[in-house]
């Protein structure tokens, strides 16, 4: 009878890909210094200007093919040697899998899909960088990126939350925890489920003491935390 592994649930924001090259949010010089989020990141923000809407998501499609997974993402691949290991990211990057890990949640959406604005069930993958205005789905409906704006419904919330109930150890990487109702992810864990946070600054945690955090980077605190969680050490 095969020994049930331990499950791992990590849930990831920007900050496991600011080494890769890929800017946060709302650190200093991040994407919303740069951007009105009201502007580029919200359905009204489609309905007025759909082509700098179109053109935010290029520039940030193209910035994602120039980058690539760094030793955060790859360390967490790793873990899947000896444990169930399920990513929930907020990230809509692909270094997740381009580092190799197998299950992945994408709670916002991915950068690499466009969905149809008559029929959501619609879903294309985008070739190169590039998604245009008259880029148009089979029912003939301009394309839209397959991204979770603000204002909108987060549809795999549900199938997240079941995650993390299960979850045996939950690791938090790079994200502020202010972005809702992600952030409220880390409530659905188990009672006394030991919980890890790695970022280099303090973060928006209602959780309690009961997280330990890590002051480093993804690059060199991940790989830290999987050496211990592989030898046994946690
Ligand atoms: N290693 C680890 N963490 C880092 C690093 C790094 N090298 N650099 C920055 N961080 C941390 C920051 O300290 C911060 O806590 O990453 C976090 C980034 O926070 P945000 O920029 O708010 O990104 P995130 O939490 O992922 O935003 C959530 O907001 O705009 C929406 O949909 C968007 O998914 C995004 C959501």
């Amino acid at each position: 009878m095969a020994v049930k592994k331990r499950k791992i649930v990590v849930f990831t924001g920007a900050g496991i890909s600011a080494e890769s090259g890929i800017s946060t949010f709302r650190d200093n010089g991040g994407l919303w210094d740069k951007y009105d989020v009201r502007e580029v990141a919200t359905p009204e923000a489609w309905v007025k200007n759909p082509e700098l809407v179109l053109r935010f998501y290029n520039e940030r499609r193209k910035n994602v093919l120039e980058a690539a997974p760094n030793e955060g993402h790859k360390a967490l691949v790793l873990l899947e040697k000896k444990f169930d290991v399920q990513i929930i990211t907020q990230n809509i990057d692909d270094l997740h899998e381009r580092a190799g890990s197998k299950n992945i949640v994408h709670l916002h959406g991915e950068i690499f899909k466009s969905r149809s604005t008559k029929n959501p069930q619609l879903i294309y993958p985008i070739k190169g960088w590039e998604l245009n205005p008259g880029d148009k789905c089979e029912l003939g409906s301009q394309l839209r990126p397959h991204i979770v704006w603000f204002g909108e419904m987060v549809p795999e919330m549900e199938n997240a939350q079941e995650i993390a109930a299960k979850a045996d150890v939950f690791v938090i990487i790079g994200t502020s925890l202010n972005v809702y109702p992600a952030a409220n992810l880390l409530h659905f864990t188990p009672p006394r489920c030991p919980m890890f946070l790695i970022d280099p600054n303090d973060v928006n945690s209602q959780a309690g003491s009961n997280i330990i955090h890590i002051r480093n980077t993804a690059s060199k605190g991940v790989p830290i935390l999987v050496e211990q969680l592989l030898s046994g050490k946690i």
